[in-house]
C-alpha cells in the first residue's frame, strides 16, 4: 500500500529523517511512536507532500506507483488524507459546510455522530475560534471521514482531547479500519499506539524498533520517556540491544 523507501530530510542543515524505511500494509493500523521533535509531523508532511517537504533522497509508493513528486492535490486524488496535529482552520465556513466539501458517502451529521459531537448543536457552528480545540479536532476527523480515505494519515488524533473523549476517538480510528483504510497513526502516547497492529519507534529520524504493539510500547515507556538523545547513557547501556533490533529497517546500523 504505502511504501517509504531511505527516505532523507534535512532542513537548514539539520538532518531530521536519515534513511527512513517503512511500509504501511493495506488496511492496518501502523503506528509511529516517538518523543517531541523526533521527526514524526516532517514524516506527515513529507507523505502528504506539502509545500516544503520534499526529500532530499528516497521514493514514496503508494500502491505500486512513485509518488514522490506527485503534488499534494494529485496525492490527495489517490485518497491519501492528512489530519492535522493542530486543526486547520477554516474560519467563516459552517461545520455543515466544511463536512460537505467532499462527495462521500455519508452525510455530515453520521459524520458528527461518529466522532461523538451532536449534530443538532454543531451542524450550525461556524468554524473559528469559538470552537475549543478539541471540538475542532474532532471536526477535523469528521472531515477525514467525509473524503472516503485509502490512507489516512493522524498526527496527534488524541492532543487536545480529554480522556473522557479518548474512546471515541478510538472508534474514529476503527471505523477508518473497518471502512477499508490503511492508517498512520502518530502519537507519543503509548496507549494510543497500541491501537496499531504494527508500532514503530521513530528516534531522531530513523526507525529504531519496530513490531508488536505491547514490545514497542513497552521498550518506549522504559526508555524513551526522559531520554534526551541517542548519546544519553543509558541509551547507550541499550546500543546494542536497539541496533540488533533495527535489523536493517533504517539500512543504518549507528549513529557514531
Ligand atoms: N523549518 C524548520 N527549521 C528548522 N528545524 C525544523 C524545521 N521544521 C522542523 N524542524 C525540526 O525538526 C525536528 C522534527 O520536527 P517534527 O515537527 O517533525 O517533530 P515531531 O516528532 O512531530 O515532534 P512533536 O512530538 O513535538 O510534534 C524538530 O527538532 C524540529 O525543531
Ligand atoms: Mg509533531
Amino acid at each position: 500500500m504505502l511504501e517509504l523507501k531511505n527516505i532523507f530530510y534535512s532542513v537548514d542543515n539539520k538532518d531530521i529523517l536519515e534513511g527512513l524505511n517503512l511500509t504501511v500494509p493495506d488496511g492496518e493500523i501502523y503506528s509511529i511512536i516517538g518523543v517531541n521533535g523526533t521527526g514524526k509531523t516532517t514524516l506527515a508532511g513529507i507523505i502528504m507532500g506539502l509545500e516544503g517537504y520534499k526529500p532530499d533522497k528516497g521514493s514514496i509508493i503508494f500502491n505500486g506507483s512513485d509518488i514522490t513528486d506527485y503534488s499534494v492535490t494529485e496525492r490527495a486524488k489517490l485518497g491519501i488524507t492528512l489530519a492535522w496535529q493542530i486543526p486547520a482552520f477554516f474560519e467563516g465556513v459552517t461545520v455543515y459546510e466544511y463536512l460537505s466539501l467532499k462527495d462521500g458517502n455519508g452525510k455530515p451529521e453520521d459524520y458528527l455522530d461518529f466522532v461523538g459531537l451532536n449534530p443538532d448543536k454543531y451542524l450550525g457552528r461556524i468554524i473559528d475560534e469559538s470552537l475549543s480545540g478539541g471540538e475542532r479536532k474532532r471536526i477535523e476527523l469528521a472531515s477525514v471521514l467525509s473524503v472516503n480515505p485509502k490512507l489516512v494519515i493522524l498526527d496527534e488524533p488524541d492532543s487536545g482531547i480529554d480522556m473522557a473523549s479518548i474512546d471515541a476517538i478510538r472508534n474514529v480510528i476503527f471505523s477508518f479500519k473497518k471502512a477499508g483504510a490503511s492508517i498512520l497513526l502518530i502519537t507519543h502516547n503509548e496507549v494510543m499506539a497500541s491501537m496499531g497492529d504494527v508500532v514503530s519507534l521513530l528516534c531522531e529520524g530513523i526507525i529504531i524498533k519496530q513490531g508488536n504493539p505491547y514490545e514497542v510500547s513497552n521498550y518506549f515507556k522504559t526508555y524513551c520517556y526522559d531520554c534526551t538523545s541517542m548519546d544519553d547513557p543509558k541509551c547507550e547501556d541499550n546500543e546494542e540491544a536497539m541496533i540488533a533490533s533495527v535489523d536493517n529497517l533504517s539500512g543504518k546500523t549507528t549513529r557514531k
